[in-house]
Formats: C-alpha cells, structure tokens, sequence
C-alpha cells in the first residue's frame, strides 16, 4: 500500500549522528520504496522558538537541506521544502490550536525539558510548538512519519488533534491520524560523554556529539574520547544492561553498519575496547564523512539549494493549501 510520509528537521546548527540515525536515514530508505509520496521540511519556523541569530538562521536553513541531499534524499523523487515558505503551516496551526486544549500541551516533557526551571521566561512559541508540529503532518494527509523516540509524545498528540477535529465537526476521516515509524532499535543515540542523556544540538559540550560536519580526524578524536566503562566487552545481551555508553556505542556500531545487536556482540566477543572503538571511528568515518564532504560542496552552491526549496514549497504549497481551505470550509468560514 501506498504511504503519505511526512517529517521534518529543525536548521538548529549542526546536525548530529542523532538526527542522522534516529531519522534522516530512515527518510532515505523510505524514498527508495518508489510506492512511497515522501515529503521532508526543514522546519525553520520551529527554530525560531529559540532565539535565532537572522544571518546564521539562513546558513542553517541551506546546511540543513543540503544534508537531506547529500543524505541521499532526491529533489526529484521527495518533496524538499522549507516550513516558512508555505504559509499554510501557520494558518494551520492556528485553526488546529483552537482545537487543541491546554490539558494535552501540558503534558508534553519536551517543553518541560527545554522550558527548564524558568517556563515563564520560554517563549510562547516553544510552548505551542506541538501544534505547528501537528500542522505540518496534517494538511499533507500523512499516514506514516519517520521520527527519533523523542518525538512520539508530540506524534500522539497530533493523533489527538485529528480525532478531536474530526469527532468536534463531524466530518469522519477527515483528517488522517497519522503513524510514527519510529525504528525498534537504535531510535535514542545518546550523548557520548553521558550514556543516560541524549545526544543534542543544545549540549554545550561539541565532544557529546558527532556533527554531520565533522572531518575525520575530529570524528575519530571524538569516539576514542567517548566515555565506556571498564568492564570487558560483552559476551551476551545480558552484559549489556545497565551500561549505558557501552549499549550506546554498540548502538551506534550496529546502526551504521546495519546489523542487529547481537551481531555487533558476536564480533567483539574477546576483544579489547580499543579494537572496538577503532572499528567504530572507522564505520562513522566510511559513512559520515562522505555525507559531510558531499554538503560542503553543494553548498558553495547557493543557487542550487535555494532552487531546491523553491520548487519544493511550490508542490507543498499547492497540497497545504487546499487542505487548510477544506479545513476553513469546515468549521465555518
Ligand atoms: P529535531 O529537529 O529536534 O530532530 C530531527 C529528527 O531527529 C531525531 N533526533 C534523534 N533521534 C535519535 N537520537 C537522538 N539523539 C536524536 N535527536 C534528534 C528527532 O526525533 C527527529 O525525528 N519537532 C521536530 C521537527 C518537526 C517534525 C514535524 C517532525 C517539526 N514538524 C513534523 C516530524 C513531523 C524536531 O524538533 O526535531
């Protein structure tokens, strides 16, 4: 059957591994399955919850499309748009936020998280960011969207979003409630100085993390600094619990490389964490690098990129459109 795939990335500095594993992977293989309409936004209107700097923002914007590209994601078989230049995502938002109710936006951890201690101080924009979020999927009549873990709070809500509407005007199927496909393993990559905290943009620490940037010296320097434990390598899935830098990097290794866990166990069984790691940089650097090297040189063309986003907000436009006049038509106006 035939899948309406929507996601999207926020243009918030680097991209890391995370972002990589956890999801824009998982949008390549999706292309590849030509039943699929696949349609990726870098979300640049979520960014702006958070203070932006203009001229950086705009840097981000391209960086992060030409690593969707460089990704493997092709302008021909995907719609690659940017969130700003389709003003039906915020018109959406707006109608689907008079459906929404403060209970359900309360709950989300996310905004916990970010907000921090101050939530009077955060913008209202990251409180209500859910919302937009539930906007972008809903006008496409996504049935499936590829995300990292941390992102299926927000995926049910937008499941509740559609319900309500629906139920609220009476108007059954109307708007799709949408799947996450979020993968089994390998779906949370954690930071790699603190095996229990995600890796993120935000870690103030770059070591935590390997950028979608990074040359290979720098990724090879960061993975022999990454902490691990000083038990031996594991002998079964068993020894892998409650060693949380250990289960990330074997993580890491068996998503890059494709395999199951047990295998990546099976291979190292016996051996030293230095064999380990080396092997480990070696992957990141056979698969990363390339990526890197490949969104550095799309983007010393601005024009290429800029073309890119134009023809995708075009076609994403034209869909969005006519789903938030259905919307309109419904409630009334
Ligand atoms: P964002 O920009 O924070 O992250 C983009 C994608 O990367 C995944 N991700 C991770 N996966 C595994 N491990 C990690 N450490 C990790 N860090 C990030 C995220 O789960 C996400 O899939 N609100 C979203 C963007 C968004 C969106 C959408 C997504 C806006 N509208 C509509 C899907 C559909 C966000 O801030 O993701």
């Amino acid at each position: 059957m035939s899948k309406k795939i929507f996601s999207g990335v926020q243009p918030t500095g680097n991209l890391h591994l995370g972002n990589y594993l956890g999801a824009i992977k998982n949008f390549v293989s999706l292309q590849k399955d030509k039943q699929n309409n696949c349609i990726y936004c870098v979300v640049d209107l979520h960014a702006i919850t958070v203070k932006q700097d203009p001229k950086i923002l705009k840097k981000n914007i391209r960086e992060t499309t030409a690593t969707f590209v460089a990704s493997g994601l092709n302008p021909k078989e995907s719609i690659i748009f940017n969130q700003s230049m389709v003003p039906s995502h915020s018109e959406g938002a707006w109608l689907l936020g008079c459906v929404a109710r403060m209970g359900w936006l309360n709950r989300m951890t996310q905004f916990k998280e970010k907000a921090g201690k101050d939530k009077e101080k955060a913008s209202v924009g990251l409180y209500i960011y859910p919302i937009l979020m539930a906007s972008d999927i809903l006008l496409y009549d996504a049935t499936h969207v590829p995300v990292g873990e941390d992102q299926k709070q927000h995926l049910e809500l937008t499941r509740d979003i559609a319900q309500k509407f629906n139920l609220d005007f009476d108007c059954k199927n109307f708007l799709t409630s949408p799947e996450p496909l979020i993968q089994k393993d390998f779906s949370r990559i954690m930071s790699l100085k603190d095996g229990t905290k995600k890796m993120s943009k935000s870690d103030p620490s770059d070591q935590s993390r390997i950028n979608m940037t990074d040359d290979k010296d720098l990724i090879v320097s960061k993975i022999k600094k990454a902490k691990t434990d000083s038990a031996k390598l594991p002998e079964n899935d068993k020894d892998i619990n409650n060693r949380p830098e250990l289960k990330n990097l074997y993580g890491i290794f068996s998503s890059i490389q494709n395999q199951a866990l047990d295998l990546t166990i099976e291979e190292f069984k016996g051996k030293n964490f230095s064999e380990f790691k080396n092997k480990l940089a070696e992957a990141l650097v056979e698969k990363i690098y390339p990526i890197s090297n490949e969104t550095n040189k799309l983007l010393n063309d601005e024009k290429f990129i800029d073309q890119i986003l134009l023809d995708g907000s075009e076609k994403a436009e034209a869909i969005a459109k006519k789903k938030v006049n259905d919307i309109k038509n419904i409630i009334g106006f």
